[in-house]
């Protein structure tokens, strides 16, 4: 077992929304390793997030795993009424479950994966945020980062795009609306508009052919020229959940290697 060094979310208590896979268990993981005591919440993927939890684990922490569609308020409630139950408060929130499916042109559009796109990126984000907001009010401190996209910032050059971009544009005023009314509460709320990350997501309802044309795409139109991986968002994500962020609120954070200005300045 690692010794359990002082770490920049020390003794924290974080709800991860979607930790099994991608960008939340690499999230989970690094606030293991900074000393946070991690609830590692998961739809489908029981091994994967108990995966996760051995991991904190090992860094000295303590975490378990917590099925819940964040699409469901009653499930969202009852995860943050156990970890109440079991740590007493909650510090942290990582709104960072989401769907990205393609929704079709417009007029061929897809509504039911509008639907399930709109029920866990935005309605999941309040219903996570109204179970734990009044615990964080008690306390008055709170951290809460939503992890949107950079498809949400309004000049996605994608077609087909339309829905998962207008779910992400909503995270990104919800955000600033949610910091409004909780930072006289003493809760933060920001978000992290990713560029493409290499996870699952990507490739959940798109054909072979098509994902690997976008990578090119993406590689070619990102300043780094590379994708980004899980853990280039995850340490954002510690710094927004740390105290080393303490006058930062209200603010979507783009981390995608310069992907938004070049395409925005070169179309
Ligand atoms: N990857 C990218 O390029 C990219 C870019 C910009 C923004 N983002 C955003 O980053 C976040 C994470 O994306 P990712 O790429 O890491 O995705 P991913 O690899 O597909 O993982 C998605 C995670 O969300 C969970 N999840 C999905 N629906 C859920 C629900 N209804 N309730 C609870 N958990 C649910 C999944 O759990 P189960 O496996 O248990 O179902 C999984 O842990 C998303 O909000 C996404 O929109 C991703």
């Amino acid at each position: 077992m690692t010794v359990n060094r002082k770490g920049r979310l020390q003794d924290k208590i974080a709800i991860i929304t979607g930790a099994s896979r991608g960008i939340g268990r690499a999230t989970a993981v690094a606030f293991g390793r900074e000393g946070a005591n991690v609830v590692v919440n998961y739809n489908q993927s029981k091994t994967k997030a108990e995966e996760v939890v051995n991991e904190i684990r090992q860094h000295g922490r303590s975490a378990f795993a917590f099925q819940a569609d964040v699409g469901s308020r009653e499930a969202v409630m009852e995860m943050v009424r156990k970890t109440v139950d079991k740590y007493g408060r909650i510090d942290i929130l990582v709104n960072n479950a989401g769907l990205g499916l393609s929704g079709g042109p417009v007029l061929e559009a897809n509504m039911d994966a509008f639907d399930a796109m709109l029920t866990t990126n935005v309605k999941g984000i309040i219903y996570c945020t109204q179970a734990v907001m009044t615990h964080m009010m008690k306390r008055r401190d709170g951290k809460i980062v939503n992890i949107s996209s950079i498809a949400g910032l309004g000049t996605s050059v994608r077609p087909g795009n339309l829905f998962y971009a207008g779910t992400k544009g909503a995270v990104n005023v919800i955000t600033k609306q949610l910091a409004l009314e909780l930072g006289p509460h003493g809760i933060y709320v920001n978000a992290i508009a990713p560029g493409l990350i290499k996870t699952d997501m990507p490739i959940s309802n798109r054909s072979p052919e098509a994902w690997e044309e976008r990578v090119k795409n993406n590689i070619e139109t990102t300043m780094l020229q590379r994708l980004g991986m899980p853990e280039d968002i995850a340490y954002v994500v510690v710094f927004l959940a740390s105290d080393e962020s303490n006058y930062i609120t209200a603010q979507v954070i783009s981390v995608d290697g310069g992907r938004m200005n070049f395409i925005t300045h070169s179309l």
